[in-house]
């Protein structure tokens, strides 16, 4: 039986009641003069009732509108991998074993709306809300392990290629091989996006990854470069094939989040791993990459992935609204211990997050359950819209916000261990990384695919590009080729039999049997 609806329930708890809290004796018939109208402008009730459901919803995010959540928790290892955590960092969650951090974790789908299919082919997001006891981290990553972009400045126009046509609001693929054409730093992201890789089989079956590159820093202010990836744990890894996405697409656009929301409530909680690479602080010149690019994958053979804690989600939220939809994850949220690297499209992205969580939440998104720290919050930060907390901080002279102060305001913390303080000497310019090398990983990444994964990237792409302009096609037929000849050829051939298929199609012919027919001729390749 529902709450609300318990017959023990006592009348009161039962009874509607407006905001205000004044009970509702009528909620079937506006005030009018005589049974057919006209209404007053006095109907308080039906006003308030109206004028809250026209403002029942706040701006979407501008990208990863689509997704859902739950609670859980974080269980330190207290090691990484065999040596002991504090060797690296000092951040006190990944301490102690067995230590119990609370977490909120928002999967998401990124281009499409709030309501939009959950079957598309798009990373899909994985951040995690730790509330830790000296303030909150985010995670904030994607199922996959890199991105298309290493420079925050174009992050905004990447996105508009890839959603629809501003004119028609059709979707159209040739804006997104147009915009990535000329950014061949993507072809490795395009690469793993158009094989099953890029359409997860739902939000439990999948890895997570912070993609860009952070820094742990230990009691002694020393350094490392650090990466984290979430493994799935008991139920493994999934992804879809196009046909058998489509096949879920054709009766259902909620599979992920129905997914996640029943495994929970039938006590199946999903787990994850949390695993670190690491590598020392530097610019690693021996490398063919650069340790801050995030298009770039550490081959986990010389770095390899060290565990240091599990995850599992056991708690549904009660009210999408004010759990889902107001939760607000920024990569600038970290805890002592924890630091950023240079990676700039890092840095780009942590003005980006709180800048719109202002916009879209409002000034004080902080003081939201789902966003506020679970540990004190005594800060000098006042009024805003929406400010509710009366005292800010118990304890302290009320009329002193501000600091520093002679009258009993608040203090600094001392602090937890040494700065780190990395040192630069350089021109202040603007230039991307020396070693850019846009195409080995994606060659290396293709040639490790399977058959399958091999067969349905080569189909994915040239379904794509075949709609594309010629110049667009012989673009990436160059990039693929440049990261592995025989990828490069398949979709050279693939291309080329779509435009026969095309134009040697009769009229009458469908397009399923076209599209059956340039099946064949790909997997030949
Ligand atoms: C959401 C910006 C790159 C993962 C967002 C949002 C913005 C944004 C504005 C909406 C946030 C909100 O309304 O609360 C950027 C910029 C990027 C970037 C400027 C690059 C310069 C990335 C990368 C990843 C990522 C590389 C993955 C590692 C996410 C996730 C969300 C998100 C998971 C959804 C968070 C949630 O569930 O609320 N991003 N992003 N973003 N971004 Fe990024």
């Amino acid at each position: 039986m529902q709450a609300g609806t318990n017959n023990e329930s006592s009348e009161a708890e039962q009874t509607l009641t407006d905001r205000q809290g004044h009970p509702i004796t009528d909620n079937q018939n506006v005030r009018t003069v005589g049974s057919r109208g006209p209404t007053t402008l006095e109907n308080y009730h039906f006003l308030e009732k109206i004028s809250h459901f026209d403002r029942e919803r706040i701006p979407e995010r501008v990208v990863h509108a689509r997704g859902s959540g739950a609670h859980g928790y974080f269980e330190a290892y207290g090691k990484v991998g065999d040596e002991p955590v504090s060797k690296y960092t000092r951040a006190k969650l990944f301490q102690e074993t067995g230590k119990r951090t609370p977490v909120f974790v928002r999967f998401s789908t990124v281009i499409g709306g709030g309501e939009s299919p959950e079957t598309l082919r798009d990373p899909r997001g994985f951040a995690v809300k730790f509330y830790a006891e000296d303030g909150n981290w985010d995670l904030v990553g994607n199922n996959l392990k890199i991105f298309f972009i290493r420079d925050p400045l174009k992050f905004p126009d990447m996105v508009h290629s890839f959603k629809p046509d501003p004119v028609s609001k059709l979707p159209d693929p040739e804006r997104m091989f147009d915009f990535l054409s000329r950014t061949p730093e993507s072809t490795h992201m395009v690469t793993f996006l158009f094989s099953p890789w890029g359409i997860p089989a739902n939000y439990r079956q999948m890895q997570g990854s912070g993609v860009n590159t952070y820094k742990w820093v230990n009691r002694d202010g020393e350094a490392v470069l650090v990466k984290y990836h979430w493994e799935p744990l008991k139920q493994g890894i999934k992804n879809l094939l196009q046909q058998e996405a489509d096949e879920i697409q054709k009766t259902n656009y909620n599979h992920a989040t129905q997914d996640l929301y029943q495994a929970i409530e039938r006590g199946d909680y999903p787990e994850w791993e949390l695993c670190v690479q690491i590598m020392s602080d530097g610019e690693h010149p021996e490398l063919d990459y650069d340790p801050l690019d995030p298009t770039k994958l550490w081959d986990p053979e010389q770095f390899p992935f060290l565990p240091v804690g599990k995850m599992v989600l056991n708690r549904n939220p009660e009210n999408y609204f004010a759990e889902v939809e107001q939760a607000a994850f920024g990569t600038g949220v970290l805890v002592d211990g924890l630091d950023f690297s240079d990676d700039k499209l890092l840095q780009g992205r942590t003005f980006s997050y709180s800048d719109t969580q202002r916009y879209r939440v409002g000034t004080n998104y902080l003081q939201l359950p789902i966003n506020a720290p679970k540990t004190k919050v005594a800060t000098n930060q006042r009024g805003g819209q929406m400010e509710y907390q009366v005292d800010l901080n118990p304890g302290t002279n009320p009329h002193v916000d501000y600091e520093p102060s002679t009258l009993n305001g608040l203090k600094e913390a001392a602090k937890p261990g040494k700065d780190h303080e990395p040192q630069y000497d350089a021109k202040l310019v603007r230039q991307k990384i020396e070693r850019t090398n846009d195409f080995a990983q994606a060659g290396r990444t293709f040639r490790a695919f399977d058959e399958v994964e091999q067969n349905e990237l080569i189909s994915n792409l040239v379904n794509n590009l075949k709609i594309c302009s010629p110049f667009i096609q012989e673009t990436w037929i160059g990039h693929f080729t440049q990261a592995d000849a025989e990828y490069g050829r398949r979709v050279k051939e693939g291309l080329e039999a779509a435009k026969r298929v095309t134009s040697s199609a009769p009229e009458h012919t469908s397009t399923a049997d076209a599209d059956e027919a340039l099946d064949k001729a790909q997997k030949m390749g």
